[in-house]
């Protein structure tokens, strides 16, 4: 088993870059495989969900291969239009390969991606949307069987879900005609996927608005794509400095993307500065407590930065509310932050976080990839030695937390010990 063993009580002090993002990187594979040549994605992340999404684009067919942060697909001769339930039990958000191997095959066979630590993960959006464009969708026994010719209509989501929008937008390009997306999602990812799908000469609109149009039928073909940096990511360490009350440089982010974090984080107390791509955060020894938090969809504040805002805001003088709109279990990492001394209750989709003076260290679980980060953001400002286990959900979104967060001068080491 591995575990990763966390000095905390002292201020951190450093610079860090941010890797490339895994919320992007995975429609983009996803994407690949409607060229008929060869991509080419560069600063993809290290990362157990990048696996396995290669293992996917590898099981259809396609020709990948990895030479440091370069991804190549040569998906000019896929053969599959099946995912196998153990890949997709692997990663729920496979679903995003529905639309573009039923545009590319014109049938898809999944598992049912089924639910994950944060509550029920249903897909009925991603479903009505192919059925708009046309795709017949049979559910039988846990799968998922979709074919047909796709054509272009209006789709019409009811939640901005964002992966609803990007087996939308990658089912739309293969469609005959154009087809129109109302209440899209508006997050970074969607105009990513957008300019990528543009590159490889699709004609899509509007993304990072409500609504965008997608012109279906063009030829596509290979195209070389830099991933964008990741905002979540830059949350957890810019929220690990402001736990340690120290300061420091995250280098490579888009500030704009995180305008929600850092207003929470500078109304705690803590002063930030953006350049062009760089954030500098500097924290007081004692946040302060924050107005309400409220998780919402892009632009709004993000629920995968929920988690780690609150562990630096444990600490702070005064009460801070959060409240969870996005999932109906996100709040299992309190149980951990209540064994380092947190005093946090949970009423629902509510956390009332009542600032202490000092966290300490404990033996704590990582329950699902952003608590699991959480809990290091946690140890970094407390009192004696933190060992986090449950390390796989970590690894699943960051590539090099303990390098990251030693070049800010954490004092984190990882022990792989032999057994599992
Ligand atoms: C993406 O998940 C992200 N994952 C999540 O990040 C992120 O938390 C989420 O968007 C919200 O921002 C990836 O991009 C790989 P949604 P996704 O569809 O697409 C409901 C992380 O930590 N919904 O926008 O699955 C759903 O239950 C992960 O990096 C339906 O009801 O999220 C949720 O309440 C965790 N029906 C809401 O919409 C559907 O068909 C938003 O989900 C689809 C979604």
């Amino acid at each position: 088993m591995s575990v990763i063993q966390i000095q905390g009580g002292r201020p951190l002090s450093g610079s860090v870059r941010i890797q490339g993002a895994k919320n992007s990187v995975l429609p983009l594979l996803a994407a690949t495989l409607l060229s008929r040549g060869t991509c080419v994605l560069r600063n993809c992340p290290k990362l157990t969900d990048v696996d396995h999404t290669i293992d996917i684009l590898r099981s259809l067919g396609c020709r990948v291969e990895r030479e440091g942060d370069v991804v190549t697909v040569d998906s000019s001769a896929p053969t599959g239009h099946t995912i196998s339930e153990p890949l997709m039990r692997e990663m729920r958000s496979s679903v995003v390969f529905l639309g573009p191997i039923l545009g590319r095959m014109g049938r898809a066979v999944i598992s049912y991606p089924g639910g994950c630590e944060l509550g029920p993960r249903p897909i009925d959006l991603h479903i009505s949307a192919l059925r708009t464009l046309g795709a017949s969708i049979t559910e039988r026994e846990g799968r998922l069987d979709c074919e047909g010719s796709l054509t272009g209509g209006e789709i019409v989501l009811s939640i901005p879900s964002v992966g609803a929008t990007e087996n939308a937008m990658l089912s739309a390009v293969c469609a005959q005609g154009d087809t129109i997306l109302h209440n899209a999602a508006r997050e970074p990812e969607i105009v990513e996927l957008q300019s990528f799908l543009n590159a490889m000469g699709a004609r899509v609109r509007g993304g990072g608005t409500s609504t965008v149009t997608i012109r279906g039928g063009l030829p596509l073909h290979g195209a070389e794509h830099t991933v964008g940096p990741d905002r979540i990511v830059a949350a957890t360490y810019l929220s690990a400095l402001a736990a340690s009350g120290g300061e420091g440089e995250l280098t490579g982010v888009d500030w704009r993307q995180l305008s929600t974090v850092t207003a929470v984080l500078s109304e705690a107390g803590c002063t930030i500065r953006s350049g062009a791509d760089q954030v500098w955060l500097s924290a007081p020894s004692r946040l302060r407590g924050a107005r309400p938090v409220r998780t919402a969809p892009y632009p709004g504040f993000p629920t995968d930065a929920q988690a780690v805002v609150m562990a630096a805001l444990c600490k702070g003088e005064g009460t801070t509310v959060f409240v969870e709109n996005m999932f109906s279990s996100r709040y299992r990492h309190v149980d951990e932050l209540v064994r380092m001394g947190a005093d946090i209750r949970v009423e629902g989709k509510v956390a009332v976080v009542c600032g202490v003076k000092a966290l300490h260290g404990a033996q704590v679980r990582a329950t699902d990839l952003r608590g699991g980060a959480a809990l290091a953001v946690a140890a970094v400002g407390a009192e004696g030695e933190t060992c986090i286990t449950g390390l796989r959900h970590i690894d699943r979104g960051y590539q090099s937390l303990c390098e990251d967060l030693s070049g800010l001068g954490a004092r984190i080491v990882r022990l792989d010990t032999s057994t599992e």
